[in-house]
């Protein structure tokens, strides 16, 4: 595996997700595969768990690890190709990012969508110029359109605690006081989509994602009868995908906050956040602190999916 940066890059699910399982049951077993090799982590957006379970993962595997927040300390950089570099920006990515690829054998990073224009973020123009100029095999820690990392972490939790073959699983949108991308529900259901679940994607109307992503989900306008049945509860906040209100908050209806009103009508589900959550905003208190919330479950598989993401990558330079 040369990159990862969407759920095509992993090949077949059942070999990845064994992978995953083999170290989940020792998660030094590859401890020596990276010795001697350095991943460099680039932020270009904060971050908790991916700083933390990334650098977690590749210490699994011996590697030594380089973090660079480029809005804390790092000159500024300029993005645009073409723009006459007389303002506050010394630095262009252009050279940077070869530089970068001088001091490391595998590139981690992590670009969100700016919201400024819709083309500009769904071409992955920053994640894209690191793979073009880097020289290193490069992996998404949550781009403009997706985050592989939580989707493969989300997918081995619900292998975990699935109670059938097929469950249900719903993802559901959610308010929240900002307007935040669109890349995990978009790769959640990338993932969904790539297994045999029983998928349904709910929101208010206007809040359609791009139909790539959508895929053959169902998807159902009335929350309440998306989450009849439902195995697992996927809550996430996302900004308006489509025409004109790309980018834009247009509802905080609260009626759509998972509670128990809608817990209640599904089968006992289990509740999934990628966090990190607004409380009584995505969720109620009583639901997330409930014995069926899987959040930290979640957030522990991020080591793990993140660990065979980066053994694969490792795998690749010999
Ligand atoms: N879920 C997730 O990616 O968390 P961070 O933004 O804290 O890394």
């Amino acid at each position: 595996m040369k990159k990862f940066t969407c759920v095509q890059d992993i090949g077949d699910l059942k070999v990845a997700l064994d992978e995953a399982f083999e170290i989940k049951k020792d998660r030094f077993k590859y401890v020596e595969l990276g010795r001697n090799k350095t991943l460099m982590m680039i932020f270009f957006n904060s971050s908790l768990r991916t700083r933390l379970s990334t650098q977690k993962a590749a210490l699994n595997l011996g590697m030594n690890v380089i973090v660079l927040d480029i809005n804390q300390g790092a000159w500024k950089l300029e993005t645009e190709r073409g723009v006459i570099m007389d303002g506050d920006k010394p630095e262009h990515l252009l050279e940077a990012i070869p530089v970068m690829g001088c001091y490391c054998d595998i590139i981690g990073v992590r670009s969100f969508a700016r919201f400024e224009d819709h083309d500009y973020d769904y071409n992955e123009v920053i994640l894209n110029q690191f793979i073009q100029h880097s020289g290193r095999p490069v992996f998404s820690m949550e781009a403009a359109t997706r985050h592989p990392l939580q989707s493969f972490a989300d997918l081995i939790t619900i292998e975990e605690y699935k109670e059938k073959p097929r469950p249900k699983v719903v993802m559901s949108w959610a308010p929240h006081p900002r307007a935040l991308p669109q890349a995990v529900p978009n790769s959640f259901a990338e993932w969904m989509n790539a297994t045999n679940y029983d998928f349904v994607i709910t929101h208010p109307e206007s809040y359609e994602l791009d139909p790539q992503f959508v895929g053959n989900a169902r998807v159902e306008y009335d929350q309440m009868k998306a989450f009849e049945g439902a195995d697992f509860i996927y809550a996430k906040s996302w900004a308006a995908y489509k025409g004109e209100n790309y980018g834009k908050v247009l509802s905080k209806d609260r009626d759509w906050t998972v509670g128990k009103r809608q817990m209640n009508v599904t089968n006992n589900a289990y509740f999934m956040h990628c966090l990190p959550v607004r409380r009584n905003m995505i969720v109620t208190d009583d639901i997330i602190e409930s014995s069926r919330s899987l959040v930290i479950p979640e957030a522990a598989n991020r080591e793990i999916s993140a660990t065979v993401v980066l053994k694969r990558l490792i795998e690749s330079l010999k």
